[in-house]
């Protein structure tokens, strides 16, 4: 089962107009929740995030906070069969009569959907991932998270296509983020990840990983750091709602860490797993 515009309805039946500016230019923005059997992991951030972007687009956000809630457990509960899920949202600015660049007063296009979420085990994870280095060639305005996902989608297709966990980005020699996660280094047992702003996405779980280092009394430093450092860091981990934290050991056919999973992400790992409500 799916909602849209006000309906729950079976996916295969949930159509939308072509007049959509969503489809039509990708004008809208998404989230995506992490659900833990029925608890909604950093569900007050991610509404939160949602407003942020809806203000950056100029769409009214056209529900309440509850009515958010409501809708998102409600699609939790008819997709039950799943313990965990992620449930995606996306809010279009809507439809017009014509195709034209600018728009008048719409009404949004709201839809929500239910995934099975399969977290990896810690025993897969301790195996590492691989990631490809790309240069960021995206716009400069990657704190909203629109639905326009054209230079991601490359990057991710790219990286599948070299049995890659992810594409790291880089800009002006700067490491911002993945395509469609956030990057942690570690050196010398202080772990960096670029700061909020304008060239990343200010991801849910990576304010999540921010407080477990907090609690676990581990340094971490929200500055920008460069390639030369990411290819020599102790460890190197990616962030989302979908990977958790997820460790990568080679970046461009080169090891990280002789090709090891580090004892800080493990620490992280586990007070990740505390969060969610299961023991590690
Ligand atoms: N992507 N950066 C980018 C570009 C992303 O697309 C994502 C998430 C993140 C991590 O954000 P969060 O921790 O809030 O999930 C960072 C989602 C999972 C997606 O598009 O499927």
């Amino acid at each position: 089962m799916v909602y849209l515009n006000g309906n729950f309805i079976q996916k295969n039946k949930a159509y939308i107009s072509v007049m959509d500016r969503g489809f039509l230019f990708g004008d809208g923005v998404y989230e995506i929740f992490p659900i833990y059997n029925k608890y909604i992991l950093g569900l007050d951030s991610h509404l939160n995030r949602l407003q942020d972007g809806l203000d950056s687009i100029n769409i009214k956000n056209p529900h309440t906070k509850g009515e958010w809630i409501s809708l998102i457990n409600k699609i939790i509960s008819f997709n039950k069969g799943s313990d965990n899920q992620a449930i995606y949202l996306q809010v279009s600015r809507g439809c017009d009569e014509d195709r034209n660049h600018t728009h008048g007063d719409l009404k949004p296009t709201v839809y929500i959907q239910s995934t099975g979420l399969n977290s990896r085990s810690k025993e897969i994870l301790l195996k590492g991932g691989s990631a490809i280095s790309r240069v960021d060639i995206r716009w400069s305005q990657c704190n909203t998270k629109a639905t326009s996902l054209l230079a991601n989608i490359m990057y991710a297709q790219e990286a599948k296509e070299n049995d890659a966990e992810e594409a790291i980005l880089c800009r002006d020699g700067v490491i911002t983020e993945g395509s469609n996660s956030n990057v942690f280094i570690v050196k010398n047992n202080c772990i960096y990840t670029h700061p909020k702003g304008p060239l990343i996405l200010p991801g849910i779980t990576r304010e999540i990983i921010i407080d477990c280092a907090n609690h676990c009394g581990i340094d971490l430093k929200e500055v920008a750091f460069d390639k030369e450092a990411l290819m020599n860091a102790d460890e190197v981990w990616i962030s989302s709602s979908t990977r958790e934290v997820f460790p990568i050991t080679n970046i461009d056919d080169q090891q990280i860490n002789n090709g090891q999973v580090g004892p800080i992400w493990s620490l992280i790992y586990n007070q990740y797993q505390a969060l969610k409500g299961i023991k590690a």
